[in-house]
């Protein structure tokens, strides 16, 4: 028989990398934190009909990687597994009447998202975002504190060339007209477009803008701009974001391109890059506002904008860089004894340390104390406390495993030593 594997698009995070991952998250909920972000979690799976509104029926993310569910009967309710979290939260938010909390509701998110695309490296069907939404706030100071945020993750986080793009793509009022002079000028120019875009073009004009297809690229050189084509409240918004990140020192470059995956999104889009990697790189975060999306979902209308960082690129990119990453730390001691067979009394003296706050563990194997010692020294252990005939009087060996020297130790005064030592590093 042949043995299982994890889904493709799947792995398993096996411990040596855990540590690396703990680091990102404490970062992003240190930051949720002094930021004001109230810990939300959602069901990993909704009524599709949530993302199909909410999302956009046709965005990549429902029409190919959402990740249905299977009903069980006819009449069942469809669910799919969540692609992002932002349009669970703003369900959260209307089910929970939380327009009458005090505005803006700050909400944060970390968990892991499901979407089946083709998988490659940072592109997998299970990714972890860390996700924050205002919502309630029309801006644009909150768009600015909001970028600023990411950029601050992944400097603490250990990233330190990252860069945002902005863009601001209208709103309902502008820019219905802007997408149909750029359905006019991709018209002109469709016989230079390739198969999937041509269907694009009617389903959803603004997708073209980002395509990768190399057929574009040069094209869209010369495609309208919206940032040429916004309103004057739109573009007022646009330039106090601006005129914020700027106050704060915040460099941003403007992306005129940049429309992203999702239909929610309304004036404010930005993404994250690592710096000096142009071309077709992967984005390490992206968001923007969604002033629609809360009467979209049914409730009474209100601004909200927020983002996802992708955590898996995060880590990634750490690694690439060659940043400087937590590792597994081993315990302090290991507990053998020269009487293999004695478990007991290993596991009694383990038992007591940890009750005292040390990382120990006890060797219960039934095996000679040279193997107890080789496995702790191969753990990476810093001392051994080994348990002999001086156990019966109150005493153990203390064997330091790096310096290879050993004393013999009252039980009483191991606590305090450990906890010393462990402080010392
Ligand atoms: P998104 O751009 O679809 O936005 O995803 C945000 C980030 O999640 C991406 O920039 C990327 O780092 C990561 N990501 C997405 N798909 C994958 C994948 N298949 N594998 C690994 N990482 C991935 C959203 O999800 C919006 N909900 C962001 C938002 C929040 N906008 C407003 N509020």
């Amino acid at each position: 028989m042949s043995t299982y594997r994890a889904p493709r698009g799947t792995r398993d995070l096996l411990p040596a990398e855990r540590p690396v991952w703990r680091h990102v998250a404490d970062v992003a909920r240190g930051l949720s934190e002094a930021y004001g972000y109230r810990e939300i979690e959602t069901p990993l799976f909704e009524l599709t009909e949530v993302f199909e509104r909410g999302v956009g029926a046709v965005t990549d993310i429902v029409e190919k990687e959402l990740f249905r569910i299977q009903p069980r009967t006819d009449d069942a309710e469809t669910w799919a597994l969540r692609p992002e979290g932002t349009a669970g939260i703003v369900r959260a938010y209307i089910q929970h009447g939380m327009q009458t909390w005090p505005q803006p509701v700050k909400l944060t998110l970390l968990g892991p998202m499901f979407r089946y695309d083709r998988p490659q490296a940072g592109r997998y069907r299970e990714f972890w975002q860390w996700d924050v939404e205002a919502i309630g706030d029309a801006g644009p100071a909150v768009d600015a504190e909001i970028v600023e945020l990411g950029l601050r993750f992944y400097r603490e986080a250990g990233l330190e060339d990252v860069e945002v793009r902005l863009n601001s793509i209208g709103d309902p009022g502008c820019r219905p007209a802007y997408v149909a002079e750029l359905t006019a000028f991709y018209r002109r120019h469709e016989d230079a477009l390739p198969p999937l875009e041509r269907q694009r073009l009617e389903s959803n004009p603004l997708r073209l803008l980002d395509s990768k297809d190399p057929a574009l690229v040069h094209l869209n050189d010369d495609a309208p701009r919206i940032t040429d084509r916004l309103c004057e409240a739109c573009s007022e918004h646009f330039a106090e974001v601006m005129a914020h990140l700027d106050a704060l020192g915040v460099e941003h470059r403007v992306e005129p391109s940049l429309v992203r995956g999702l239909d929610y999104y309304t004036r404010t889009t930005f993404e994250y890059y690592l710096r000096g990697r142009e071309g077709h790189q992967q984005a390490l975060g992206g968001g923007g506002r969604y002033d629609g999306l809360v009467e979209l979902l049914g409730g009474k209308p209100t601004p909200g904008i927020g983002f996802a960082l992708g955590l898996d690129r995060v880590v990634l990119a750490l690694k690439e860089t060659g940043a400087e990453v937590p590792t597994e730390t081993p315990p302090i001691a290991v507990v053998v004894g020269a009487d293999p067979g004695a478990t007991a009394e290993r596991l009694r003296v383990a038992t007591d340390l940890r009750a005292e706050g040390i990382r120990v563990r006890a060797d219960l194997a039934v095996r000679r104390l040279g193997r107890q010692l080789e496995a702790a020294a191969k753990e990476g252990a810093r001392f051994a406390i080994i348990l002999g005939d001086e156990l019966a009087d109150g005493h153990v060996q203390l064997r330091d495993l790096d310096a290879a020297t050993q004393k013999v130790l009252a039980i009483d005064d191991l606590p305090a030593l450990l906890l010393r030592k462990s402080q010392d590093g």
